[in-house]
C-alpha cells in the first residue's frame, strides 16, 4: 500500500501529498472510487459543495470507517464554500450542509473556492447572467465566517483557492487565523513556480488541482494539450518504467506541493499514488520545466470583469 507522504501546515497539522480529486466524479462512480482509494492508501480527499456528490463521498467514508479500514483521524477531508454563499452569515450553515452530506463532524480543511462572489439569487454558474449576477462581498468578510468554522470546531484548518499573491497578502494583513493553503491549478503547462515560492515564503501550502491537465478535455479548441500526451513525456516515462501520469505527478510533487488527481478508474487510482519510488535525472526535470506555457484549464474568464477576479496579474 502506498501511504502518501505529508506536508506540514502552518498550524502544525499535516496534509497528505497525494489526494483524490472528486470534481466530475459521477454519482454511482465516486463511492467506489473513494473506497478503492482508501484501500490502496489514499488518506486525502478533495471535495466541494459545488461538485454535487459529497453525499456519495460521505457514504463511502462512513462505510470504510465503520468497517475499521481507516480511522477518521487518519483521513484528511477538504471541502469548499461556493461563490453564491460568501456572506459571513452563510459560511457556517454551508459548512454544516457539507458536513451532513459527508457524514462527518468536521472537515480537515475548508476553503473559499474562488475569491469572487455571486449573488445568492444568481445561478451557481451564472455565465449568461452578466455582471448582474456578481456580488461585491469582500472575501475578507467571508474569511470571518471561515474563522468561525474553526472556532466552532467544524473545520480543523481553513484556506483559500484560486487566490493570487496580492489577495493572499491582503488576507494575511486582515485575519486572525492564517490560511494554511492556497489550492490552485498546477500542471506542467502552468507550473506556478512564482506563486508557489510566494506561498512558501508565507508558510502556505499549495495544493495543485488539474495536475493531469484534465485529460478528458484534450482536443477541445483552445484547451491546453495535457502534458501526459506529450511524446517526450512518454519517452521519459519509459526510461523510469513509469507512466506519463506518474512522471507528471512526481514532477509536481518535487515542486513541494500537494496534488489531487481525479480518477474513478481503479488502475489509475492505484497508478496516481504510486509515484514516490523514482527520481529524475536533471535533463528530464529541465524538459518538464520547459513545458510551462502559462495556459490554464480553469481560467473562468467568463467572470474576468469581477472586481475580485484573480488571474489578471502574473501570479
Ligand atoms: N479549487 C478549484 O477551483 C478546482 C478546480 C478544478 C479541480 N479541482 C480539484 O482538483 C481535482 C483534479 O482536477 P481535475 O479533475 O479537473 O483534473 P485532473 O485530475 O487533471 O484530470 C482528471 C482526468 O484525468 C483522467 N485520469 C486520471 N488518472 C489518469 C491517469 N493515470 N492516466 C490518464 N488519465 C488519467 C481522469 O479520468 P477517469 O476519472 O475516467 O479515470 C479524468 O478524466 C478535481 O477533481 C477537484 O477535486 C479544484
Amino acid at each position: 500500500m502506498n501511504i502518501s507522504k505529508t506536508l506540514k501546515l502552518n498550524n502544525g497539522r499535516e496534509i497528505p501529498v497525494v489526494g483524490l480529486g472528486t470534481y466530475k466524479s459521477r454519482r454511482g462512480e465516486v463511492e467506489d472510487a473513494v473506497k478503492i482509494a482508501v484501500d490502496v492508501g489514499y488518506r486525502h480527499f478533495d471535495c466541494a459543495w459545488l461538485y454535487g456528490n459529497e453525499a456519495e463521498v460521505g457514504k463511502a467514508l462512513e462505510e470504510t470507517i465503520s468497517k475499521g479500514k481507516v480511522k477518521r483521524e487518519d483521513l484528511f477531508i477538504t471541502s469548499k464554500l461556493w461563490n453564491n454563499f460568501h456572506a459571513k452569515k452563510k459560511v457556517v450553515p454551508m459548512l454544516r450542509e457539507t458536513l451532513a452530506n459527508l457524514r462527518l463532524d468536521y472537515v480537515d480543511l475548508y476553503l473559499i473556492h474562488w475569491p469572487f462572489a455571486f449573488k445568492e439569487t444568481a445561478s451557481l454558474w451564472p455565465i449568461n447572467e452578466g455582471e448582474g449576477a456578481y456580488s461585491d462581498i469582500d472575501y475578507l468578510e467571508t474569511w470571518q465566517g471561515m474563522e468561525e468554522c474553526v472556532n466552532l470546531g467544524l473545520a480543523k484548518s481553513i484556506g483559500v483557492s484560486n487566490f493570487n499573491a496580492h489577495q493572499i497578502e491582503r488576507l494575511l494583513k486582515n485575519c486572525e487565523i492564517k490560511p494554511v493553503c492556497n489550492q490552485v491549478e498546477v500542471n506542467p503547462n502552468l507550473n506556478q513556480k512564482k506563486l508557489i515560492q510566494f506561498c512558501k515564503q508565507h508558510d502556505i501550502v499549495v495544493v495543485g488541482y488539474c495536475p493531469l491537465g484534465r485529460s478528458e478535455y484534450a482536443g477541445t479548441p483552445g484547451f491546453p494539450d495535457p502534458t501526459i500526451f506529450d511524446p517526450k513525456v512518454a519517452e521519459i516515462a519509459q526510461k523510469y518504467k513509469k507512466t506519463p501520469a506518474q512522471v507528471v505527478l512526481n514532477y509536481l510533487v518535487s515542486l513541494g506541493i500537494s496534488v489531487i488527481p481525479k480518477s474513478v478508474t481503479k488502475s489509475r487510482i492505484i497508478e496516481n499514488i504510486d509515484i514516490f519510488d523514482f527520481k529524475f535525472d536533471p535533463e528530464d526535470v529541465a524538459y518538464l520545466d520547459s513545458c510551462n506555457k502559462n495556459q490554464r484549464v480553469c481560467p473562468l474568464s467568463e467572470f474576468d470583469t469581477h472586481k475580485y477576479y484573480s488571474f489578471h496579474t502574473e501570479y
